[in-house]
């Protein structure tokens, strides 16, 4: 009903949005979170960073912010933890620190079924292409070799099954003539970082609904998703 989605807008307005980042690599989607949360562009508080592996420079940035961090990367025996073994510890960090919202930025393990379907907040995930087209690895240059005249990156709702969760945005851009791998995705990337504050700037504000991704009740006042955003060279 529209009433109770103002009264819901207007409380999650009222305080930040506690944030968590799962990360594997560079960080520089984190990086974009932090600067946004430190000028207060963004009504965030990132409670913590899991990392699953100990090289990411995504935890420097952590550091730096003095945001919590934890990496679970191996084992006591020095041996890489099987999956199992970090939803496990994945799982307590995450209650302990009580996330509203899970944000995988740049996470780069296959999360099981009941890891999600278990975790204490709603978890969203930023992927390299316009899905559902190019899920998993390689987007790039998948796009080019298919001859694809757009490309770009999504946001959705994180599912058991593989980048296939309703995607709540999009920022898309033309591919050039000149493009290579590289290139596009220093663009993509580009995009990502614009499209990742927008779309937590959205849930925050009540305007995409984690509990109705597809904003499609009969009574929504609100638009049919995913939200897109066009990226100009
Ligand atoms: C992003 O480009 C994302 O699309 C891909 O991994 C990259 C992470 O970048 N899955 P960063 O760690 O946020 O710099």
């Amino acid at each position: 009903m529209p009433d109770d989605n103002l009264k819901s807008i207007a409380k999650k307005s009222a305080k930040p949005l506690r944030v968590a980042v799962l990360v594997s690599g560079s960080g520089s989607n984190l990086q974009v979170l932090i600067n946004a949360m430190q000028a207060g562009a963004l009504p965030i508080e990132i409670v913590g960073v899991i990392s699953n592996r100990e090289d990411a420079y995504a935890i420097t940035r952590a550091n730096d912010a003095a945001i919590p961090v934890a990496i679970l990367s191996h084992v006591a025996s020095g041996k890489r933890m099987g999956i199992k073994n970090f939803e496990t510890h994945a799982s307590a960090q995450l209650s302990a620190w009580q996330p509203d919202l899970i944000v995988l930025a740049g996470f780069m393990r296959v999360l099981s079924g009941s890891f999600i379907d278990n975790a204490p907040a709603p978890m969203i995930n930023l992927h390299p292409a316009l899905l559902p087209a190019y899920k998993g690895l390689d987007t790039h240059q998948r796009a080019i070799q298919a001859g694809e005249r757009h490309h770009g990156c999504s946001i959705h709702v994180v599912t058991a099954e593989l980048d296939a969760g309703a995607v709540l945005t999009q920022a898309l851009l033309e591919i050039n003539q000149k493009d290579t791998a590289d290139s596009l995705q220093a663009r993509v990337q580009q995009g990502e970082h614009q499209l990742l504050p927008w779309t937590i700037l959205l849930i925050a504000h009540g305007i995409i609904d984690l509990n109705n991704p597809h904003n499609d009740a009969e009574s929504s006042y609100l638009p049919a998703l995913p939200l897109k955003l066009w990226l100009n060279d």
